[in-house]
C-alpha cells in the first residue's frame, strides 16, 4: 500500500533508494525489482545529523550533504530515485472515513475541514489520500441502514507540514537526488508486514509496534485491515535520558549501559519501560474491546526492539507474545555473508525504509 504525498512520475519504477529520516538514525535501503521478486541491494545505517551539530539536518543545505552522504554509504547506483520517510514530528498518519470521490476533490475537502475529519486544524499540511481497498464484505449488522447516506469508505491519510515538504525537496535536488515519494514514517511498517509477512497481515490481529528515538508508532492489523495507528512520545531517548538521572551518569554513558548490560540495571530500567508499555497496553485494549476479539501477538521494530531485554519487559508489561519481527524477509539479498549476519542483526531497525520502498516498486 501507497501513500505518497509527492510523486514526481506515477509508473512504477525498477529499483529506489528508501531513507527512513529517522530522529536519532537514518536508515536507507537499496530495492531493486527483479521478475517478480525484489532484491535488497545494499542498506545504510548512518547518525542523523542531531541540532547543534555542524552537519545538523535542520537546514536544506546541511540536510542535503546528510542525503549525499547517506547516498554515498549506500553505493545507490545509476539509480538517482529516492523514496523519504519522514516522522511523526512533522507528518501525520490517519484513517478516517468518508464517501467515494475523486482523490483530488478529498485532498480539497481535507484542507478545509481538517478539524472535522482529522479533529484538529491543520493549516499549514499538504494532504495525500488512498482509499483503502475493502477486503472483506461487511457483516449484516455493520451494512448501513436505509436512508443512512452515502456508504463511507475507509481512506488513509498522510499529511505533512508544506514547510518541511518544501525544504525536503529543495534538499534533495541540493544532494543531486530526486524525491520521488515522501511518505509518513508511521506507514512504514505495516506496508513492509504485507511484504514480508503476507499471511500474517491477512491473518488474526496483529500490533505492529516501532519503538523508535522520540517516539513509538503502533499499529493494528486485522485481516489485512490497518484498524488502528497511534503515536506515543516515548522512545529509546527517554530510556536513556530516564537512565542517565537515575544512575547519576551522563548520557552516552547511560546510553551505553543500556545498550551493553540492560540486565544489570533492571530496577532504574524496568520502571522507565513501564509507561510505554500503558501507552501501548491502552490502545491494545480499545481495540480488544472494539472488536470483542484478541490480539495475538506484538511484532516489535525500531532500534530499541534490538534490545532482549526491553522486549521481554514490554511483554511483561502488555501480557501478550512479543517478538521483533523481520522486514527484509521476502527480499532477495545480494550482500557478502559478513553483510548478511550483519543485516539480520539490523533488520528490525530497517523495517520504515523497507515499507517506504515497497511504496514506490
Ligand atoms: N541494542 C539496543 N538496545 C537498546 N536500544 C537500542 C539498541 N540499538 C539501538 N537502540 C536505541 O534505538 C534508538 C534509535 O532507534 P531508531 O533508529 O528506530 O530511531 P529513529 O528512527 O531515529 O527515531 P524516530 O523513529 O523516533 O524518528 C536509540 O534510542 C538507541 O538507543
Ligand atoms: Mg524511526
Amino acid at each position: 500500500m501507497g501513500l505518497p504525498l509527492i510523486s514526481s512520475q506515477s509508473r512504477k519504477r525498477d529499483q529506489v533508494v528508501a531513507i527512513d529520516l529517522g530522529a536519532r538514525v537514518t536508515k536507507a535501503v537499496h530495492v531493486q525489482r527483479k521478475g517478480d521478486k525484489l532484491h535488497l541491494a545494499n542498506y545504510a545505517v548512518l547518525d542523523t545529523p542531531q541540532a547543534g551539530e555542524p552537519a545538523a539536518g535542520t537546514d536544506t543545505g546541511s540536510l542535503a550533504d546528510h542525503l549525499r552522504e547517506v547516498f554515498r554509504a549506500i553505493r545507490g547506483g545509476r539509480s538517482r530515485q529516492v523514496v523519504l520517510a519522514i516522522g511523526v514530528q512533522d507528518t501525520l498518519f490517519r484513517q478516517i472515513e468518508a464517501p467515494l470521490m475523486p482523490v483530488a476533490d478529498l485532498r480539497q475537502m481535507l484542507k478545509f475541514n481538517a478539524k472535522t475529519y482529522l479533529q484538529q486544524d491543520l493549516p499549514d499540511y499538504v494532504f495525500d489520500c488512498f482509499y483503502a481497498p475493502p477486503r472483506s464484505l461487511p457483516k449484516a449488522a455493520d451494512a448501513p441502514k436505509t436512508g443512512g447516506g452515502a456508504p463511507k469508505n475507509k481512506v488513509m491519510v498522510g499529511g505533512i507540514k508544506r514547510e518541511r515538504l518544501n525544504a525536503l525537496q529543495a534538499a534533495v535536488r541540493g544532494a543531486g537526488l530526486v524525491a520521488s515519494q515522501v511518505i509518513p514514517s508511521a506507514a512504514g511498517p505495516s506496508n513492509a508486514f504485507e511484504n514480508a509477512e503476507p499471511e500474517l497481515f491477512r491473518g488474526e490481529a496483529t500490533a505492529l509496534v516501532d519503538v523508535g528515538f522520540k517516539h513509538t508508532t503502533i499499529t493494528i492489523v486485522d485481516g489485512g485491515d490497518l484498524v488502528l495507528n497511534r503515536v506515543v512520545g516515548i522512545g529509546g531517548d527517554r530510556l536513556t535520558q530516564g537512565l542517565s538521572e537515575a544512575l547519576k551518569v551522563s548520557y552516552l554513558e547511560a546510553e551505553n549501559i543500556k545498550l551493553g548490560m540492560p540486565s544489570e540495571v533492571k530496577a532504574e530500567l524496568e520502571p522507565l519501560i513501564q509507561p510505554l508499555g500503558r501507552e501501548l497496553r491502552a490502545s491494545i485494549d480499545f481495540f480488544e474491546h472494539q472488536q470483542d476479539k484478541p490480539i495475538a501477538q506484538v511484532l516489535l521494530s525500531g532500534g530499541t526492539a534490538r534490545s532482549e531485554f526491553i522486549l521481554q519487559s514490554l511483554q511483561n508489561e502488555l501480557m501478550v507474545q512479543c517478538k521483533t519481527w523481520n522486514p527484509a524477509k521476502n527480499l532477495q539479498v545480494a550482500l557478502s555473508e559478513e553483510e548478511t549476519g550483519e543485516l539480520e542483526r539490523v533488520a528490525p531497525q530497517l523495517a520504515v525504509a523497507i515499507g517506504a520502498s515497497a511504496a514506490a516498486l
